[in-house]
């Protein structure tokens, strides 16, 4: 799959944009198990208008985790405009405009999903920032704002049209939120669509090889994105491209490699951030991680709450001894 010049190869995987998530540490560790290209969590076009540090921290990108892709969300023509070049001069891949984000805040105010209800700003979005930009720009969004209104084939079209190198379809609606299971038929439909030359990526509910597989047999698309079947375990990709190579699943790994994986991801959390913001950033990866294991509930109590490092290597350390080698 190409977008743009960019050439990602066959049946590629990628990191999906996630807030608070895909910071460079977390990227570039799905880059080393197999991520073919990584986004950064959604930037607020006026946040980045406004130069607010926070913010403009998101758009910093480490030579060694390329291919990134930044995604900037808004809704005036004229700040996701701007922002797309703010964002060029941070020399990204290509730049991704979010008209996905389903969350409150941002889908009432009319940005995200909220521009599934009102698509012709969201087409002059489009091409008001491809014609700005030199760096492809490419689009993600949803089926449609609710099960009445999913518009996405139609939609695809005109996207399509005005600018975008790439489309991404998650296969819920705004209203489903993250609820339900994703559909993948309207995004097969999009895909086989004559009149679509740019590459489809689809995304929804995609954690195992078996789910990848199908994705790109069944609905026939470019690439398969993945979110949250990479939080708490990064080496997703390493297992889709290994069944992907050789037809056999892969062992899974030892508690004891976990460890050693979220130890090290939690110290690069912290000096990326602080230690005790790195902590709290980490927590949701280590949440979904260790589930199986027996008699682990106040372990995992103690793993949660720990502030410092120096409690969670205690922690970590007691699971080693423990459960190391299951
Ligand atoms: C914690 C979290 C944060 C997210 N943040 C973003 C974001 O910043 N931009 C975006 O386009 N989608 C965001 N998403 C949606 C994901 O990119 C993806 O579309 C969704 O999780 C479905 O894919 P999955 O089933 O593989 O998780 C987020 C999802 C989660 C769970």
């Amino acid at each position: 799959m190409k977008i743009g010049n960019l050439e990602l190869g066959d049946r590629p995987l990628l990191l999906a944009p996630m807030e608070d998530v895909t910071n460079p540490p977390f990227r570039l560790l799905c880059k080393q198990y197999g991520a073919d290209l990584t986004y950064t969590e959604f930037i607020s076009a006026d946040a980045l208008i406004r130069d607010v540090n926070r913010t403009v921290k998101k758009l910093t990108i480490l030579a060694e985790e390329r291919p990134v892709a930044i995604q900037i969300y808004g809704k005036e023509v004229d700040s996701m405009t701007q922002a797309a070049i703010i964002a060029e001069q941070a020399n990204p891949e290509f730049i991704d405009l979010n008209f996905g984000c389903p969350v409150r805040k941002v889908a009432t105010k009319g940005a995200g999903a909220g521009l599934l209800q009102n698509t012709p700003l969201m087409l002059d979005i489009i091409e008001s920032v491809s014609k700005a930009v030199k760096l492809p720009v490419s689009v993600k969004t949803r089926l449609g704002w609710d099960a009445e209104n999913k518009i996405i084939v139609e939609l695809a079209e005109q996207i399509q049209d005005r600018g975008a190198a790439a489309l991404t379809i998650h296969g819920r609606t705004r209203c489903q939120m993250y609820k339900g299971e994703a559909d993948w038929t309207l995004i097969g439909e999009v895909k086989n669509n004559q009149r679509m030359t740019i590459p489809i990526i689809g995304n929804g509910d995609i954690c195992d090889p078996i789910a990848a597989e199908n994705a790109f047999n069944k609905y026939g698309v470019d690439a398969v994105m993945i979110g949250r079947a990479s939080i708490g375990k990064p080496w997703v990709f390493e297992e889709i491209k290994h069944y992907f190579k050789t037809g056999e699943l892969l062992s899974p790994k030892t508690v004891r490699q976990q460890v050693e994986m979220i130890d090290d991801q939690v110290r690069k959390a912290c000096e990326w951030i602080d230690e005790k913001r790195g902590i709290l950033h980490m927590r949701r990866h280590m949440a979904n991680m260790f589930k199986c294991l027996y008699n682990f509930k106040q372990t995992r109590i103690d793993m949660l709450r720990a502030n410092t490092m120096e409690e969670l290597e205690e922690v970590f350390q007691r699971i080693i001894e423990t459960w190391g080698d299951e």
